[in-house]
């Protein structure tokens, strides 16, 4: 009898631990502690929408209000309670994603008759209803517009008046994907560095294009067996990577430009060899002996276009070298131009550039120098009001081009990501010394 007591307060002490339990699994607590502000409102509206999920739906006609009794029905003789359909709900920063299924007599054209209610009643700027496959839809119920706002960069974080580098250098691998940014229905974009081939940013003068590829400089300088080469004639793209990049030039003599190119092109045919050592047609495992060569070129007609013909023209076909032949053997080049006409890139070297970026550009014209199926497109890139960061994007396996807003990596917070290279044992020259 003396145990009766300590039954009863293990009893209730057990169902007190598991209440707490279940409210925080219900609200997502631990996860919305450490959440972002964003976050935390979606995982709160996510506990919102669980809770009015049977009533809202029934409400709308979205369940079967007297289903067909079924044999257990039948055998006990009642009437069954009206059903609604069954819920998978997550959430992120941009909003909360609820994936459900049909029922007879509602499908997808009832949902979307019903959206705005939907929208009205989980206070959602938009939403979106998809149907993956037959009898599931997606319901992606967005609570801010992912092209409108700020969305800053993974790679580091605000600290004091600076910026702190939040990935440790060389722990990247060079099929880890890049965080370019978010579509307009808060998916992120992604590609890797050896994933992908080519790539090809454009936009016109303040349209994002360098904190975009900021971006992939500083992924590049982060990940083990990468080596980085920078081109480019203004220097203000390559100065924080000045230190730490493989090879780097600020030159805007065409000639250097191919020098830099084609020794980038020599070293890479010496894996040739390789070709033959592993009965590859393509090398597709990176080392610290055969690394990934990234090389990016900044301000692209300055090479292309310069008076001198002579030299453009050594120019083009060092481009054209690279372009053509050094994917296979584990090179990935990476143009920036505000505005890639024929002039500037010939359709040999743009045929190769299946990654493509545009930011804000004036003419239709030049978003078909990008996207030649521009017209075709729901959307464009030459509209004048898009804000900086926001464009089109059409990178790694994405079947469609996107619009997107790309994450926002300050130049300023490269340099703190050079800084813990440095720091980490990878400065390779001294500042201002010769490439
Ligand atoms: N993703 C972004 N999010 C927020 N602001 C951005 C973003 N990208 C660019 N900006 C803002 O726009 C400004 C211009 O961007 P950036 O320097 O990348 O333009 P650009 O296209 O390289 O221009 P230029 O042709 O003159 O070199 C930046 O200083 C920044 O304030
Ligand atoms: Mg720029």
């Amino acid at each position: 009898m003396t145990d009766l007591p300590t039954l009863a307060e293990a009893a209730s002490l057990t169902g007190g631990g598991l209440a707490a339990w279940a409210t925080a699994h219900y609200y997502a607590l631990p996860h919305a502690l450490w959440a972002d502000r964003h976050t935390r409102r979606a995982l709160y509206r996510r506990a919102a929408i669980r809770r009015g999920w049977k009533r809202q739906t029934r409400q709308l006609g979205l369940g079967v209000a007297q289903p067909v009794p079924g044999w257990l029905d039948r055998a006990l003789n009642r009437q069954p309670g009206p059903q609604h359909p069954w819920l998978r709900a997550t959430a992120d920063q941009y909003g909360v994603t609820i994936r459900t299924g049909t029922m007879l007599g509602v499908g997808l054209d009832e949902w979307v008759k019903q959206s705005e209610h939907l929208r009205n009643a989980w206070r959602a700027e938009r939403i979106k209803i998809t149907q993956p496959e037959p009898g599931r839809l997606n319901l992606r119920v967005l609570l801010r517009d992912p092209l409108a706002d700020d969305a800053p960069s993974p790679l580091v974080a605000a600290s004091g008046s600076g910026w702190r580098c939040t990935v440790t250098p060389g722990s990247l691998d060079p099929y880890d994907p890049i965080l370019w940014g978010y579509d307009d229905d808060g998916h992120p974009v992604t590609s890797s560095l050896a994933g992908g081939v080519h790539g090809l940013i454009a936009g016109a003068t303040r349209s994002g294009k360098s904190i975009g590829a900021n971006t992939l400089l500083a992924v590049a300088s982060l990940t083990r067996n990468v080596r980085l080469t920078i081109i480019d004639p203004n220097l203000a793209t390559a100065a924080p990577w000045w230190r730490t990049a493989y090879r780097v030039t600020d030159s805007s003599d065409p000639d250097d430009a191919a020098a830099v190119l084609n020794a980038v092109s020599d070293e890479l045919e010496g894996n040739k060899a390789l070709f033959w050592e592993s009965r590859t047609d393509r090398v597709s495992e990176f080392t610290e002996d055969r690394p990934l060569h990234v090389v990016v070129i900044d301000e692209l007609p300055n090479y292309t276009r310069h008076p001198d013909r002579k030299k453009s023209e050594r120019f083009a076909a060092a481009l054209l070298r690279f372009a053509s032949q050094s994917a296979k053997f584990g090179g990935r080049l990476w143009l920036i131009a505000q505005k890639p006409g024929a002039d500037v890139l010939s359709t040999t070297v743009r045929m190769n550039l299946s990654a493509r970026i545009c930011y804000r550009v004036d003419t239709g014209e030049d978003f078909e120098h990008l996207f030649p199926e521009g017209r075709s497109l729901p959307f464009t890139a030459a509209d004048r009001s898009l804000p900086p960061g926001v464009g089109v994007a059409a990178v790694g396996s994405m079947p469609a081009p996107v619009r997107f807003r790309s994450v926002h990596l300050p130049t300023e917070a490269c340099w703190s990501i050079a800084d813990a290279i440095c720091a980490a044992g990878g400065q390779r020259r001294e500042s201002g010394s010769a490439a």
